[in-house]
Formats: structure tokens, sequence, C-alpha cells
């Protein structure tokens, strides 16, 4: 598996060849990987056009007054202290929050140009392209093949199942670890692999667009680094979106980071995107000051 292009300005431990550029902030270092290209924001294909997005759960605000663009092939980190909106706002990419009772979403967003909450839009599709991976890998209780194989049938996939499933396995990095029991229960494999299931899963129905919720908070540092590693693989063929409260994680996988906190007025704590920057400028040089104190570590 390639590492990502990376840039030594001193190496740290980085026992599995992952070569990595540590940027000295005042509190603590972190990992930075190089943004991987030089193309400007202007001329990189955007995949979501999010405008003004806000969520409410009845009288409660998630965060409001969201703008950002979400580029095509990038992988985009959504960091933040617990509680901002991150876990509502990746759901609103793909119309998760319609199954969230209670929950409103304002805002628009478009997706490859097309509002996704239009009236002519049907969800299921919308879930079908945007693919989503939660912090607990969530195998059904079946077999791996049938967990690869499920959401296909269901949709009505079933021309060439098997090569399929390979296809989506091989995708996810797990093939050559389950090919030989692929008939044998997920719920078997640890859990790294179960979460790389889930990841086959979201595959197998040829998205465009992963989003991966704290995909590997529940998991341990190697099968974190095959997630992280994996990411990196995924994100020639798609567009992935990761929230994570690891700011390490974020630092090291992502191309661009957007911060989220909380404003506090009134006794009310309401989610805001603070700054959103190709990731070296948001470790290194974010200009707002919040933002340089959460990941100075000052602060969340
Ligand atoms: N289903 C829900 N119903 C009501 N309030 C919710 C629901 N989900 C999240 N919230 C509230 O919305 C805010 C943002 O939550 P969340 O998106 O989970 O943040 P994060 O993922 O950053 O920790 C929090 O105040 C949380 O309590
Ligand atoms: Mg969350």
């Amino acid at each position: 598996m390639p590492s990502p292009d990376v840039h030594t300005i001193s190496t740290l431990g980085s026992g599995a060849g992952r070569d990595t550029r540590t940027v000295r902030t005042a509190i603590q270092s972190v990992e930075v990987a190089r943004a991987t290209d030089e193309e400007p924001l202007s001329t990189r294909e955007i995949v979501f056009d999010i405008d003004g997005l806000s969520v409410d759960y009845g009288s409660t605000t998630a965060f409001s007054g969201v703008s950002l663009d979400v580029y095509r092939n990038r992988i985009t980190a959504v960091i933040g202290p617990s509680g901002c909106g991150k876990s509502t706002f990746i759901r609103c990419l793909n119309r998760m929050n319609d199954l969230v009772p209670g929950a409103k979403v304002g805002g628009r967003i478009l997706y490859h140009g097309a509002d996704i909450y239009g009236d002519d839009v049907d969800p299921i599709e919308v879930r079908r392209r945007i693919g989503m991976v939660f912090q607990r890998p969530n195998p059904f209780p079946k077999s791996i093949f049938d967990n690869v194989a499920f959401a296909p049938k269901v949709l009505g996939m079933r021309d060439a199942i098997d090569e399929r499933v390979e296809r989506a396995l091989r995708g996810a990095a797990l093939w050559d670890e389950v090919k030989d029991r692929l008939k044998t229960s997920a719920l078997a494999l640890s859990g790294g692999q179960q979460q790389r299931l889930c990841i086959a899963r979201a595959l197998a129905v040829e998205p465009d667009v992963i989003l991966l919720d704290e995909p590997a908070s529940a998991l341990d540092p190697i099968s974190t680094q095959a997630i992280e590693d994996l990411m990196q693989d995924l994100k020639r063929d798609y567009t992935l979106v990761i929230v994570t409260h690891n700011m390490q994680q974020a630092a090291r996988v992502a191309d661009m980071t957007a911060f989220f906190s909380l404003d506090v007025s009134d006794g009310k704590r309401t989610g805001v995107l603070v700054e959103y920057a190709d990731t070296p400028t948001i470790f290194t040089h974010p200009s707002d000051k919040r933002t340089e104190d959460y990941v100075t570590g000052r602060f969340g």
C-alpha cells in the first residue's frame, strides 16, 4: 500500500514507513501530511457546495451558518470539540438526518450542482451515491459475503454479485484476509476488520463519496493506521469526508480541514464553522485565534 505523499522535515519514529513532517506548535507537535497537489482551489472540482447550512433539534441549534466546498478526490476532515455538530453536519451530506426525529435542516447543499434536498430527489439514491461509515463497526449478523452483497441486492444490482463482492473487499483492503472464509460470520472478525468490512459494504454499491464519522476511534493503533492508509488509497477513486476528534489523525490524512467550535451566547451553545482551509494552513498558520488555541491544545 503506498504511503501518503509527504515531505520530511524531521522524522518521527515512523515505524510503519510513513514519512511526515513535524510541525512544532506552541504546545505540541503534530505530523502534517503535505498537500499532495498544488492545484488551486479555484480549479478543483466541487462535489458539495454548502451554503448557510444549519440544523435545529427542536429549540436547540446544533450548528448554523456553515458554508464550505468539498473537493473531488480529496479527504476533507471535520474537527472540533465534542457537541459542536460534527456528526450532525456529516449526516446532512447524505440526508441521514432525515431519519433523525426532530432534526430540521436549513440552508442549501448542492451535490455536483444539484440540490440534494430538492423535492424530486430520492434520499435512497442520495445514500447510494454518498455512503457512510460509523464510529462503531456495525456489521450485520450475517456472513462476510452477505454483508457486502446485501445493499447491491436490495438495490437490484444482482448481476455478477461474486465479482462485485470481491471488488468491494479488495477496495477495502480486506480481501486477502477473508477470501477463504467468506461464508463465515462477520461478527467473528476483529474490530479493525469489521470496520474495513463496513467500508467494503459502502463500496459495494459504487458510491461517489464516502462519509466517515470517527471511523477509527473504537480501534487499536494498528487498525487505525490500516484505516488511514486505506483512506489514502480510496481518495484516488472517491471523495472522502471524515469526522475525527483526533487532531493528529486529521493532520495525517486530510487535504482540507474544517474546524468547528461552539459559540456561547445567552447560555445557548451553537456549533459554528470557525475556519476551513488546506490542512497544513489549519495546523501551522490558522487565521483564527480559536483555531490556533484548539490545534495547539490550549482548548478542547
Ligand atoms: N438526535 C438528536 N436529538 C437532539 N439533539 C441532538 C441529536 N443529535 C445531536 N444533538 C445535539 O446537537 C449538538 C451537536 O451534536 P453532534 O452533532 O453529535 O456533535 P459532535 O459530533 O460534534 O459531538 C449537541 O448539542 C447534541 O446534543
Ligand atoms: Mg459526533
